[in-house]
């Protein structure tokens, strides 16, 4: 039996609900969610919580979306990265398919939608479904037994753990759910008792999550009502794959077994012959998909939040291919069958292959080095005469330099020595601990070339709040893993004694500028810190350098002194919030480059027009007043009592340093500041949005970067007004007009076509052959606008005055492409004849794909000049067909 692809069972969802239930298509939004309370993105509905919350409009008409959005359960709250490779079907990447509404459809809609498409797109067996619902919701049981059909022996209520789902974060939107399992048979059991009410075995397989979005949660736990009942539903691609092409695992399904076999042969290992190497050829593609996509994202390998959750990723794929006895690097080669597997549905991951297998091959090469490190550490504790390896070095072996613990065991073993794999077992379950807050700060102490150059030399001497020059000794030079790789990029990290650069930290990025002695020139491209080392990634420009070297050290000014008026801006926004909102705005987040600041705060709504422009003419006239900035080292509980503005969550020293504009504000920072609020020149907020429940964020901009813009914009208006040739105050009313103008044209240009096509349509009554009992239409029409020929279709079957078939193929004059449409009567259905077959049939013989329902039936695909001809054929045929059914009957 031909199954659906991945790739079909994709396209056929959002069709279904964009072309049958007028949902806009929306594409996926990044792996990276704009929302700083969340790691990844773990579900579709996460771009729309500002639409469920009702904090923003559905920017769609009706209110409805669908979409086919790229999730990632890896690190923090949501993780399924333990399971993965152990169970059939568990992944840290998967694709998530779903259908939303904003206060638009609810549960009489969306059940019967959801059973149409399971049972009569994805044709999925009906005595193989079960359903759960919510226990108190007796609505949506009434549906699905009541209207949908369900039998009561194939429907279940259930618990809130189950059946309820949300909020995402710590508050948000939820609500009772209703899921869709499927049966994967008798074979799959678990035990005599196996159940879909008690079990979570892998017999049974929830293909389809409908959530009833209809509750807030607030961050105690207490549930209110959402201001619109809302529909969020998730279908996770790889299992419905799994059930359309009858496999028992995800792994199987064509979306993952392509990957898995060029695992398989770079490992020159079988899948299905030991079990326990088929873990390993599970988790290496898998991971290796996920990486993929993370780095697609823009995330490489770290040590905090999400590029901690990749190279945690990149380790685990790593230490499996180790497991198989394969030689690094290795993993990045199959950067280009996830690619292939996922181009078509994801064009942009292309062009950034290259990108993609570089930042995995420089992971490799770091733990390569890692590894070799690891194996002195395993020689040096077995000739140290031990009798056993501590857990906590066979973890240390583990974990930072990626031995796998059996690799350990057997070299322990050839020189007769123990292993603790109990105390193994204790470091495991407090580093998963570790990795489930990784959503928190999380610093490793695997960077050991930075931490082993810190314990020699000391942390780095900063001067740069003071000093913007400096002439001091080089430390260190460290190439970066992506030296080896890419010779040209002649990049190195240089550390210095003392430094005026600042390390990127608290929001604010580092500073650029240059290094350069008498036989060396470098270009400073960033400064970051790992603990308190500051590191200069540098590019060389000319000569050598060499540790104990002494060089001048300069930082940009003018960027720095853009940087630094922007992060007093982010303290002037966030006084002037709580001026105009009320004291209860607190930060949530904030970025400070030298062309924008970026500030995250908690507030349960947008924020009206005139509180915008109150908070910025607050801001412009504190930049006004000439205040100056100061800055104060202080005892932290002092400093609190001051009144000083902390943020919640992070760790302090108990020296703080306190920045103060005047009486304006007072907070604990460490950034770099501009001492005289003058020196912002003038301040603009960009946008102000949502990003989360109750979090808002705003763009604003100061200094020259908004005098630019100012500019720029002025330029804009002036150009427009000059095509207008009217005043610039007048360009709006003129462009308003425009628009109306163009809606009024458009509106006429509709009622045209549609005329035009139902006159072709209705003409075609005159051609319909006349057969025992129907009359059949089978016609190709040039000129016309196929959205007008699905309506005019339904007119020329009522005047036919009798049983129909109709096929209509289509063109309009600008298109390259045919449209079709099949329209059947009853009686053509109980014969076997169907609207969707028909489509079928003829885009078979066109080239092209279709589908619909019994009746109604619809598909496109290219033209060619041979379009007539060939539907003349196919009239005849169907007549052929037509003619040994009715003589059969
Ligand atoms: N948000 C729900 C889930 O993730 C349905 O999309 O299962």
């Amino acid at each position: 039996m031909e199954t659906l692809s991945g790739s079909e069972i994709r396209e056929m969802f959002i069709k279904y609900f964009n072309e049958k239930h007028k949902a806009t298509i929306v594409k996926s939004s990044s792996l990276v969610p704009d929302n700083p309370t969340v790691l990844l993105t773990t579900a579709g509905m996460l771009q729309f919580v500002p639409y469920f919350l009702g904090l923003e409009k559905a920017p769609f008409e009706p209110a409805r979306a669908t979409s086919c959005q790229k999730c990632a359960r890896a690190g923090g709250k949501d993780s399924d990265i333990e399971n993965v490779g152990k169970t059939p079907r568990h992944h840290t990447f998967f694709e998530m398919l779903g259908n939303f509404s904003f206060g638009d459809y609810f549960k009489k809609e969306v059940i019967p939608w959801a059973w149409e498409f399971v049972t009569e797109y994805l044709k999925l067996d009906k005595e193989r479904l079960y359903i759960t619902v919510y226990e108190e919701d007796d609505e949506a049981y009434a549906i699905w037994t009541q209207e949908v059909g369900i039998k009561k022996d194939h429907i279940f209520r259930k618990g809130k753990k189950d059946n309820f789902w949300g909020p995402p974060g710590v508050s948000g939107p939820c609500g009772p759910c209703s899921e869709i399992h499927y049966d994967l048979g008798q074979q799959y059991k678990c035990s005599e008792n196996c159940s879909i009410l008690t079990c979570e075995c892998d017999r049974w397989v929830e293909i389809w999550n409908l959530v009833f979005m209809e509750l807030f949660c607030d961050e105690n736990g207490n549930l209110s009502p959402l201001e619109k009942k809302n529909v969020d539903t998730g279908m996770g691609l790889e299992r419905i794959a799994m059930v359309c092409q009858n496999k028992a695992s995800t792994f199987e399904t064509d979306l993952l077994m392509p990957i898995l076999n060029e695992v398989s042969k770079l490992s020159n290992v079988k899948y299905k012959e030991n079990p326990n190497i088929d873990i390993s050829l599970r988790i290496i593609p898998d991971h290796i998909r996920c990486a993929t996509f993370m780095v697609s994202a823009g995330i490489i390998p770290g040590n905090e939040g999400r590029n901690y959750v990749l190279r945690m990723i990149l380790r685990r794929a790593l230490r499996h291919l180790k497991h198989l006895n394969v030689e690094l690097p290795a993993l990045y080669k199959l950067v280009k069958v996830v690619i292939d597997n996922y181009k078509c549905a994801y064009p942009e991951l292309e062009n950034q292959k290259e990108t993609i297998e570089k930042v995995i091959r420089i992971e490799e090469e770091k733990f390569k080095q890692t590894l070799s490190r690891g194996e002195k550490m395993l020689a040096n504790l077995l000739e140290s005469g031990a009798k056993t390896i501590s857990g906590e070095d066979a973890f240390k072996l583990y974990d930072t330099f990626g031995f796998p613990l059996e690799l350990t065991k057997e070299m322990a073993k050839e020189a007769n020595v123990e292993v603790d794999l109990e105390g193994f077992d204790h470091q495991m379950q407090k580093q998963k601990q570790r990795a489930k807050d990784s959503a928190q700060k999380i610093v490793l102490t695997d960077d050991l070339i930075y931490v082993d150059i810190e314990n020699n030399f000391g942390s780095t001497n900063f001067i740069g709040y003071d000093e913007l020059e400096a002439q001091t000794d080089v430390l260190e030079i460290v190439k970066p893993s992506l030296k080896n790789i890419d010779s040209k990029s002649n990049v190195i990290d240089i550390v210095l004694q003392t430094t005026p650069f600042f390390g990127a930290s608290g929001g604010q990025v580092g500073d650029i500028g240059t290094i350069e002695n008498s036989n060396f020139k470098g270009k400073v491209l960033t400064t970051f810190k790992v603990n308190n080392l500051t590191i200069h990634r540098c590019q060389v420009l000319e000569g050598s350098l060499q540790a104990g070297q002494s060089v001048f050290a300069k930082v940009d000014k003018n960027y720095r002194a853009l940087t630094s008026a922007h992060h007093t801006l982010a303290h002037l926004l966030q006084a002037a919030l709580k001026k105009i909102l009320g004291d209860s705005v607190s930060q949530k987040g904030s970025q400070v480059e030298s062309t924008r600041t970026r500030f995250d705060f908690s507030f349960p709504r947008a924020m009206t027009q005139d509180e915008i422009a109150s908070v910025e003419d607050l801001i412009n006239k504190w930049i006004n007043d000439s205040i100056a900035v100061s800055t104060e080292i202080m005892d932290l509980e002092e400093a609190k009592k001051s009144g000083a503005i902390a943020l919640f969550n992070e760790k302090y020293s108990d020296k703080v340093r306190v920045v103060s504009i005047g009486n304006i504000s007072s907070e604990l920072c460490g950034g770099a500041h501009t001492n005289n609020t003058f020196n912002l020149k003038y301040a603009k907020i960009l946008h102000e949005s949502a990003i989360a429940a109750s979090v808002r964020r705003i763009e604003i901009v100061c200094a020259n970067t908004c005098l630019d813009l100012l500019k720029e914009k002025a330029s804009m208006i002036d150009s427009v007004s000059k095509i207008f040739k009217c005043k610039y105050f007048e360009v709006v009313q003129r462009v308003e007009g425009l628009i109306l103008e163009k809606e009024r044209m458009e509106e006429n240009l509709d009622n045209f076509e549609n005329k035009i096509a139902t006159e072709a349509v209705l003409a075609l009554k005159d051609k319909a052959v006349l057969v025992p009992d129907a009359k059949i239409v089978i016609e190709y029409i040039e000129s016309v606008n196929p959205k007008f020929v699905k309506d005019a279709i339904d007119l020329l079957a009522r005047k036919l005055y009798c049983d129909h078939a109709i096929v209509i193929v289509s063109r309009s004059d600008i298109s390259t492409r045919l449209s079709i449409f099949s329209m059947v009567s009853d009686n053509f259905i109980e014969n076997g004849i169907t609207a969707t077959g028909l489509i079928q049939e003829l885009t078979a013989k066109l080239g092209g794909k279709g589908g619909g329902r019994p009746n109604f039936a619809q598909g496109s695909c290219e033209y060619s000049k041979q379009v007539q001809g060939l539907v003349n054929e196919f009239r005849e045929e169907f007549l052929e067909t037509y003619k040994k059914v009715y003589v059969k009957n």
